[in-house]
């Protein structure tokens, strides 16, 4: 569906993706994982036409996507849910969404459909649909931030950290609501920090470093990997980092 050929990107003089290679087949989830400053952003800008390539290619279902411009990525129903949010906090949630379904209003579901399911999805969105979008508490802004998205019918999401700075509580709310959706057909990029629960929702990953891609395996791959628990897992169970329990490799 979506594949990326040796992209690189650069900002000014300074390449940050060095040749990526990516294939995310209909229905997946890819997670890509990494450390602060890995790329991991400007991956999914680079997908999402942000920010221009200075090599290699991305295609959709056959069609040159990196040579389109922000709005025609959009209008292929390819939808960023941006890092930090970056709702429009003076205006309401239920303004928030409409604006969401703007590049799509005169195609697909009815608009009216369509916030009905993302109430669905999230009530307590419902329950605050006359609020300012900035007062929201950050797990709510992050439902909104998808909800927007899902008010535009992507058929590829890609979401830049979404359970940054959020309770776990919250963190798993949300992730259950994206397994839904990924089991109603919807495909995602996921980038992550938490590279535990990305794992846990994911079907492959990616592991960057400086603009490469380092690793790609199974989430159950990753998951047992031995490398992957010693840098990305944290120091659980008293940091028995690299101990290799091994699992499925
Ligand atoms: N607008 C920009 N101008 C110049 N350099 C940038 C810009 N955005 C990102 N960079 C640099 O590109 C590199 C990759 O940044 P990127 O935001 O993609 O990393 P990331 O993996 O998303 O990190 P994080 O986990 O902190 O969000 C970093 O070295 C960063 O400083
Ligand atoms: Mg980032």
């Amino acid at each position: 569906m979506l594949e990326l050929r040796d992209i690189r990107a650069a900002y000014g003089k300074i390449e940050v993706l060095h040749g990526l290679d990516l294939t995310v087949a209909a229905g997946e989830i890819i997670t890509v994982i990494g450390a602060n400053g890995a790329g991991k952003s400007t991956l999914l800008k680079a997908i999402s036409g942000l920010v221009k390539l200075s090599g290699g290619s991305i295609a959709l279902d056959g069609e040159r996507l990196d040579t389109l411009s922000v709005e025609q990525v959009v209008s292929r129903r390819l939808i960023q849910v941006p890092e930090g949010r970056q709702l429009f906090g003076p205006l309401t949630v239920a303004e928030n969404l409409a604006l969401g379904s703007y590049s799509r209003r005169r195609k697909g579901t009815p608009v009216t459909e369509r916030l009905k399911k993302v109430f669905a999805l999230f009530p307590r969105l419902e329950e605050r649909k006359g609020q300012q979008a900035g007062t929201l508490s950050g797990g709510e802004q992050q439902m909104l931030a998808i909800g927007r998205a899902l008010m535009a019918e992507p058929r590829i999401l890609l979401l830049d950290e979404p359970s940054m700075g959020l309770a776990p509580i919250i963190v798993r709310d949300i992730f259950a609501t994206l397994r839904t959706l990924n089991q109603e057909g919807l495909t995602m990029v996921l980038v992550e920090q938490d590279a535990r629960i990305a794992l846990s929702l994911a079907h492959r990953g990616l592991v960057m470093e400086r603009g490469r891609i380092v690793l790609a395996d199974t989430s159950q791959g990753l998951l047992a990997n031995p490398e992957v628990q010693a840098i990305y897992f944290g120091q659980r169970a008293g940091g028995r980092a690299g101990a290799g329990s091994g699992g499925g490799r």
